[in-house]
């Protein structure tokens, strides 16, 4: 995701820095390359020697250890990243103090900058560091945290660092081109259930990681995101909105009411199809069910499909088999401009996997295009669908 992407990652005096190594390792693990600069203070807190061996590259501290350092960081780093920001460096920075390697290379660089805060709720709070935020935001440095919890200091309060992985998904989205930017984009994700009585329901066994793999992407990329989702054990990506629904008539209503103001709308949950016939507002007593009737859930496509709509509609078909002509035909009936075909009959793309491998369905020129997907995670499948929405929106 990172691979060959520079950061140059700061560390200040806080107490909180010896949470950097959670962060180390994702970045490493993405393939980003990262030059670690330490202040002076933050040598009390972590050793340099040990930042080094996690980060693979020197550290460096002292401005005059080399004459135009600061400068040579400047210039080739992709993204600047200060972890955990001091109040002293977030103060000296709004105001351009350059007295120190990483304040001097700070502010000799041009590029994304994300700063993610650690300090007591006192500090964080007091006018001096709030005004020097408020104005690095307005010249587009970017935030992480920090977050309310426990503090070292004994305190509760605001000062909390952010936990690395939200930190991370926000240098990943700073790094990416915002392809998707001009489009809003409302994603369907994981199963719903239908009630039998207040304890008990149907489900199936959808997962939500294809939905939530095209939200996270989605947003990556610079679109609007709402997220409408069925009961999921996963954690929610950054999106601009997270609408939770259980059963089907909810998601349906949830799709209705957001439909016009989408440009890009992607069904990839899996809504029960079936529901009992006869439903009950008390626990039953075990013995007084000797079977369950069930009918069919409104097929939410299928109810869209009769509002006229500008929206470009995408499809999920997930067959038992590569069955091309049942997904066409869904394609037809459901008034779509693409339908993605997975078999959950294989091993590796059945459901609640982390990989998928598809079929996407479309037309060109009046004549169905079958795209083959390689076998991949789903955050690269979701990169392939958005993709190729995108060209063909610009086809027309
Ligand atoms: C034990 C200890 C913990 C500290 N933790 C923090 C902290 O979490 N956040 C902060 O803004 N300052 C903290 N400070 C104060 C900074 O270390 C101090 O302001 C220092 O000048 C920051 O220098 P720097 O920004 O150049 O790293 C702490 C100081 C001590 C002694």
């Amino acid at each position: 995701m990172l691979k060959d992407k520079k950061i140059v990652l700061g560390i200040t005096g806080s107490i909180a820095a010896h949470k950097i190594f959670d962060l180390i390792k994702l970045f490493k693990e993405a393939g980003a390359c990262i030059y670690p600069v330490m202040t002076q203070k933050a040598t009390y807190f972590l050793t340099p020697l040990s930042v080094e061996i996690a980060c693979g590259n020197k550290v460096l501290i002292d401005m005059f250890d080399s004459p135009l350092q600061h400068i040579e960081l400047a210039k080739k780093a992709d993204l600047f990243l200060i972890v955990p920001a001091t109040a002293n460096f977030i103060n000296k920075y709004a105001i351009g103090i350059a007295d120190d390697l990483l304040t001097t290379a700070a502010l000799a660089y041009r590029g994304p900058f994300i700063i993610a805060p650690a300090m007591n709720w006192r500090m964080y709070e007091s006018p001096q560091v709030q005004k020097s935020i408020e104005y690095l935001r307005s010249i587009g440095v970017i935030f992480v945290g920090p977050e309310k919890g426990s503090l070292a200091c004994g305190e509760e309060g605001k000062g909390r660092l952010a936990e690395s992985n939200k930190i991370f998904e926000m240098a990943i989205n700073a790094l990416t081109e915002k392809d998707l930017k001009d489009e809003r984009i409302l994603i369907t994700a994981g199963p719903t259930r239908q009630y039998l009585d207040p304890i008990r329901f149907i489900t199936n066994k959808s997962s939500g990681k294809m939905g939530y793999a095209l939200a996270k992407m989605a947003s990556r990329r610079g679109a609007q995101v709402k997220l409408i989702s069925g009961p999921v054990n996963i954690n929610p990506p950054l999106v601009d909105e997270l609408i939770k629904v259980e059963t089907t008539e909810e998601m349906l209503k949830a799709v209705m009411d957001n439909l016009n103001s989408a440009s890009i709308l992607i069904m990839a949950s899996a809504p029960l199809d079936f529901e009992p016939v006869e439903t009950f507002n008390r626990k039953l007593p075990k013995n007084s069910i000797k079977s369950i009737q069930l009918k069919l859930c409104p097929d939410i496509l299928k109810e869209i499909s009769k509002i006229p709509s500008k929206t470009f509609k995408v499809g999920f078909s997930a067959e038992w088999g590569l069955n091309i002509d049942r997904a066409k035909k869904k394609f037809k009936e459901k008034d779509l401009k693409m339908i993605v075909l997975n078999d959950i009959s294989v091993e590796q793309s059945k459901m609640g996997s982390d990989y998928n491998q598809v079929v996407m369905i479309y037309k060109k020129e009046g004549k169905f295009i079958e795209e083959k997907t390689p076998l991949l995670h789903k955050e690269e499948i979701a990169n392939y669908i958005l993709s190729k929405i995108k060209e063909l929106i610009i086809e027309g």
